[in-house]
């Protein structure tokens, strides 16, 4: 476990990004329990990046790099599995994408993520917003959006 795999869908085995959208399923609908599209569309686009850390051929540690436009680039769907968090895995995934990326990163951070975020050189940039709302079993998860401005390459 260690080494940083960046690429693009077509890059990826077709069974090993089914377990990548394990993950994300697993965590972000399930654990999570917030039914939502995690399968956005976003995944198959050219200039999608996905990120991540294997341990043996499992993915344990995940992000997804939308670019928005020319000069910006999303950060989402970031990720740790139950069994591997508290490692650092994530923590060197962002940085990864900071180290690699010109231009602006935004992302929607879930509030209690919010300093760690910063502790990597995000800023809040919005009012914070509910995501995922509106069912009896789970009331919203909160959110604030964050940017990490640097200079254009
Ligand atoms: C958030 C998440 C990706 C962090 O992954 P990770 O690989 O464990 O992160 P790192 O080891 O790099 O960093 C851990 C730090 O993140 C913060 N953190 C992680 N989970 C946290 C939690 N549940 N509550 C509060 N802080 C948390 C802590 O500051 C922790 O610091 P510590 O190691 O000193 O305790 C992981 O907990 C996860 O998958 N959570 C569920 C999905 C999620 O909420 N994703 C974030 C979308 S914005």
């Amino acid at each position: 476990m260690g080494n940083i795999f960046d690429q693009k869908f077509h890059e990826i085995d077709s069974s090993f990004f089914y377990k990548i959208l394990r993950l994300r399923v697993d965590v972000f609908v399930v654990e999570q329990n917030c039914p939502y599209p995690e399968l956005d569309g976003f995944d198959l686009a050219l200039n999608t990046r996905h990120i991540w850390i294997a341990n043996e051929d499992t993915p344990v540690s995940y992000l997804r790099l939308v670019n928005e436009d020319e000069k910006t680039n999303r950060i989402s769907r970031v990720v740790t599995s139950v069994d591997n968090r508290g490692e650092g895995l994530a923590k060197t995934l962002v940085e990864h994408v900071i180290n690699t990326t010109s231009g602006k990163l935004t992302l929607d951070a879930q509030t209690y993520l919010e300093n760690w975020y910063m502790e990597m050189g995000f800023v809040a940039n919005g009012e914070t917003f509910e995501e995922c709302c509106g069912q009896e079993t789970n009331p919203g998860i909160l959110h604030v959006p964050m940017v990490h401005e640097r200079e254009i390459d």
